[in-house]
């Protein structure tokens, strides 16, 4: 006999979307250039709003080419830039563990999230990140809010970082905001 599936936590009036997330984890190709920012900035937005304490938030690829890499070097410059800390290493995403240690996988792009879906990722626990950024916040990125997707900047130009860095920035708040509340 097959137990009986927990129902998903549902929405309630008055409650975050995603109020029974504490542990996110951000997810890109490499994790050096998209996800370690999105972690860095998402750490930095939680310390602001005083719910660093209650969440885990950790950062991967699904590529093994940067394991134990610090960030790229212009994805520290434009979060420095803003105030923001980097401190990830590079890791890779571990199938066996990941999908039970993180209550929710946001990957950059369609790619990330095909490549975590492949890898055994339930489908409701992967959640692109700009699906949390405001519609107003992606008026400036057309392509962005067309596709959902933050670009891949590996081989652009300091101005893509910075593209990368308000994308990040849009989708983090966001994403906050659907886990802990917006901010009074
Ligand atoms: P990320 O960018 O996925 O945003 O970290 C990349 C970093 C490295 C490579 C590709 C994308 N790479 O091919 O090494």
């Amino acid at each position: 006999m097959t137990a009986p599936r927990s129902p998903s936590p549902q929405p309630e009036p008055g409650r975050p979307p995603l109020a029974h997330v504490r542990r996110v984890m951000f997810v890109c190709l490499g994790n050096i250039c998209r996800s370690p920012l999105a972690q860095g900035v998402f750490e930095h937005l939680a310390v602001a709003r005083d719910v660093r304490d209650d969440l885990i938030i950790a950062s991967c690829g699904t590529g093994h080419w940067h394991v134990g890499d610090p960030p790229d070097h212009r994805s520290i410059a434009v979060a420095r830039a803003h105030g923001v800390h980097l401190r990830s290493r590079g890791r890779q995403l571990d199938a066996s563990c990941d999908f039970t240690a993180f209550d929710l996988l946001v990957p950059m792009d369609r790619s990330n999230l095909r490549n975590l879906l492949a890898a055994g990722c339930p489908k409701d626990r992967a959640r692109l990140l700009l699906e949390f950024a405001p519609p107003a916040a992606l008026a400036e990125h057309p392509e962005a809010a067309r596709t959902l997707e933050v670009p891949d900047p590996y081989h652009g130009t300091p101005a893509d970082f910075e593209r990368v860095y308000r994308l990040v920035h849009a989708g983090a708040e966001g994403l906050l905001d659907a886990i802990v509340g917006p901010s009074a």
